[in-house]
């Protein structure tokens, strides 16, 4: 019995060294990564907007440039069955082509906002807007709440 426990021991320990050797190339992992920043640039535009933080063109443009890196290779993130131990709902993978699209279309409104380029505090509140909405249109039907 004492030998049985540890062979069961030892093959529960195999499978969680397994676990962490996945996780160094962890589709779930890098999409959460991808999200944060985008929360985070989210938060650095915000603060310009609200008047916390003195307009810089050059934390603006760092900003906007991650949102668009990340949400142009955030829907590659979602390889079948990675939907285990996330926040990304089954929904996303019933309808790949529009969660694509809604990623894109974050993506490309960076892009847009970039090209044009807020010059002032006022600028950067209207882009918060125009990136904002792209958020929840997708958390609600793709993102699970936890
Ligand atoms: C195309 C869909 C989509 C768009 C657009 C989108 N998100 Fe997400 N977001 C998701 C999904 C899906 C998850 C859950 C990912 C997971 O757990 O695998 C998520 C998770 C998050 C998380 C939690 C990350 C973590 O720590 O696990 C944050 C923060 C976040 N999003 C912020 C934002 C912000 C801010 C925006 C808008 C600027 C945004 N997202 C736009 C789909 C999207």
């Amino acid at each position: 019995m004492k030998i049985r426990m540890t062979a069961i021991a030892t093959a529960a320990l195999c499978l969680g060294l397994a676990a962490a050797a996945v996780a160094q190339d962890n589709p779930v992992a890098k999409r959460e990564q991808m999200m944060k920043q985008v929360g985070a640039s989210m938060g650095a535009l915000g603060a310009i907007a609200k008047g916390e933080k003195p307009y810089d063109a050059e934390a603006v443009k760092a900003a906007l440039t991650a949102i668009s890196t990340d949400m142009k290779a955030f829907p590659d993130q979602f390889p079948e069955g990675s939907e285990v131990n996330s926040a990304a709902a089954p929904a996303i993978w019933d309808n790949m082509d529009d969660f694509k699209a809604k990623s894109l279309k974050l993506g490309s409104d960076a892009d847009t906002i970039l090209a044009a380029m807020p010059a002032d505090q006022a600028g950067v509140a209207e882009a918060m807007k125009t990136l904002g909405a792209n958020c929840g249109t997708c958390h609600q039907t793709y993102r699970l709440k936890r």
